[in-house]
């Protein structure tokens, strides 16, 4: 039985660093999207409410990407359905409490819409400035996401959009992508570019057996990255590397987790039980896909208190904590310092 929360999480200010735009659509607005191309005889597509029905979080690591390739992609192909669905993923972390939200996303070509990478993220962009303007009590920034599948010269140029679009909000590179898939050491003349630049830079980090060879974790580990999503299957050498990184982010990922699979067990067998107290690392509730796992930030939290028994001052002393890991600045950490619990 859910026991009483000892605060209410959905007006607690809270902090959002590991959340991919396109996942964070909720169903409802892919819905919206999808009626109004519908009636005006633009797609063929079915109702994402049939494709994903809306009681369906249980999306594993061979059903989750597809999604994406075979169906959103497709939906949220042009500059109306881009500039809708941003601002509504912005809108509805913003209801949700969420006082700052570094969103990711992979920049991709639009051909309907006319748009190339730079157009894309641009149209990010601008339609996360109209959100902001809308819910004040929040700021956003973006964080370029390059694809396990994408080439070197992919990769680059991912940075090099980083770069140009540093002045309208966007703050490091990520590597993320099906983990199956590709060889991070392709990427490490990106990152170094990245870092050079004065680009933050956070990884996927071990979320499945696939993507967690020593190889691998040692590879991202000597690119000294910013932060670290999900860090599921960590060797115990590698996690006592971890420990000494002092303010290395973690981004902890429970619902995704869960639902996905990804961790033997339920919430009470995951790793953020392990993690957050640890001293050196800093650890972030984080939603990853929202719009798939149907899990808003305040409900982590609560998810956190429940199986994990934190008391109202562990919960909002770790909040807080994450302040120091945000990419956002020291005028924006020094805003959160005044508005967070
Ligand atoms: P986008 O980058 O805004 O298009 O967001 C969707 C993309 O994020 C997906 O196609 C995946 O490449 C990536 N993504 C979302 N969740 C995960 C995850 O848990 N692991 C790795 N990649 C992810
Ligand atoms: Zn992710």
């Amino acid at each position: 039985m859910m026991q009483e929360p000892i605060l209410d999480f959905r007006s607690m200010p809270k902090i959002e660093l590991h959340a991919h735009l396109t996942g964070s659509i909720s169903r409802q607005c892919l819905h919206d999207i999808w009626e109004k191309k519908k009636g005006a005889g633009e797609t063929d597509l079915e109702d994402p409410l049939v494709v994903m029905p809306p009681g369906n979080h249980n999306y594993d690591l061979k059903t989750f990407f597809p999604l994406f390739s075979s169906y959103i992609y497709h939906l949220v192909n042009d500059a109306d359905s881009l500039d809708y669905s941003t601002r509504s993923v912005v809108r509805d972390f913003a209801r949700d409490g969420v006082a700052y939200v570094e969103l990711r996303t992979t920049p991709r070509a639009m051909p309907n819409a006319g748009l190339d990478k730079a157009g894309y993220v641009s149209a990010v962009l601008r339609a996360m400035e109209a959100a902001q303007r809308e819910e004040p009590a929040l700021r956003a920034r973006l964080i370029l996401s390059i694809d396990r599948r994408n080439s070197r010269e992919e990769a680059h140029e991912v940075v090099a959009l980083a770069k140009k679009f540093r002045s309208r909000g966007v703050v490091a590179i990520d590597l993320c992508g099906d983990p199956t898939k590709g060889d991070v050491s392709t990427f490490t003349g990106a990152v170094q570019e990245a870092k050079a630049a004065g680009l933050k830079v956070t990884i996927h980090f071990a979320e499945a057996e696939a993507s967690a060879s020593d190889a691998e974790l040692s590879t991202i580990m000597s690119w000294m990255p910013d932060r670290l999503g999900h860090v599921i299957h960590v060797p115990a050498a590698v996690k006592r590397q971890i420990a000494t990184r002092t303010g290395i982010g973690l981004e902890l990922c429970l619902s995704c987790n869960v639902h996905a699979k990804m961790i033997v067990g339920s919430f009470e067998a995951h790793h953020f039980g392990e993690w957050w107290r640890v001293e050196g690392p800093i650890v972030v509730p984080c939603t990853d896909d929202v719009g798939v796992f149907g899990s808003p930030l305040s409900n982590e939290w609560a998810l956190i208190q429940q199986h994990f028994k934190l008391e109202r001052d562990e919960i909002l002393g770790l909040a807080k904590r994450g302040i120091e890991v945000i990419f956002g600045g020291d005028d924006e950490k020094e805003r959160l310092r005044e508005i967070m619990w």
